[in-house]
């Protein structure tokens, strides 16, 4: 299966901000669990490709790949930990270049029609529209697709999606799925609450299986 039905057949998925590498194996646990099985752990802490390589090793129902990615050696460090795909906030075609040297599928991040252009013609099919809410929303997803749904490019929304939209976006068929950290709140990680995380997830799922169908 390619990466972009991979992630399209979860829909939503967890946005992961890891402080603590030993968290990694209970929390993918909990979300694969719960029914959300394609992670996206960020580059935003130290603690990143560790928590990558430990749910590459000890969780195997995970689908595991590398946000943030803001640098090559990100990217490297993201591939050698073993993301199976990475994401970016943002367009930066060296590091596109980068991930399609290291065979690593790769969705940057874009939120205008110069970005979305760049993006395709360096040969993404997908991309994040980043930050969502802020830079117009499914609004802003339907204007863009009246000029480039020819081109027959999929978007991963991020940023400000949670349970009250989700519905809204999952229903346009050119988004494949959404990411979000309201799966995983900070507060619920730092104690430890991995049941909390579990019911978090099993809520999502149910409502992308009803999205659906
Ligand atoms: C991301 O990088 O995907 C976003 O920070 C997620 O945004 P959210 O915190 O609004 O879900």
């Amino acid at each position: 299966m390619n990466i972009i039905d991979v992630l399209g057949k979860a829909g939503v998925i967890p946005v992961i901000v890891i402080e603590n590498e030993k968290d990694a194996v209970p929390l993918a646990r909990a979300l694969v669990n719960g029914g959300l099985n394609v992670l996206e752990v960020t580059f935003r802490t130290p603690a990143a490709a560790g928590a990558i390589a430990q749910i590459r090793k000890e969780v195997p129902q995970a689908i595991v790949g590398a946000g943030t990615i803001l640098s090559v050696e990100q990217l490297r460090a993201a591939k050698k930990a073993g993301a199976v795909f990475g994401v970016a906030p943002g367009f930066d075609p060296v590091i596109v270049e980068e991930a399609k040297n290291a065979l690593l599928p790769f969705c940057p991040g874009i939120a205008t029609a110069s970005e979305l252009s760049q993006a395709l013609s360096a040969g993404c099919q997908m991309v994040k529209f980043f930050p969502a809410e802020a830079a117009g929303g499914v609004k802003m997803i339907k204007n863009l697709l009246g000029a480039f749904r020819f081109t027959g490019v999929k978007f991963m929304p991020t940023g400000g999606v949670n349970l009250s939209n989700v519905k809204e976006y999952l229903s346009v068929p050119e988004i494949v799925c959404v990411g979000g950290t309201w799966i995983v709140p900070k507060d619920a990680l730092e104690a430890g609450d991995f049941g909390r995380i579990e019911e978090l997830a099993a809520e999502a799922s149910k409502l992308v299986g009803e999205i659906r169908g």
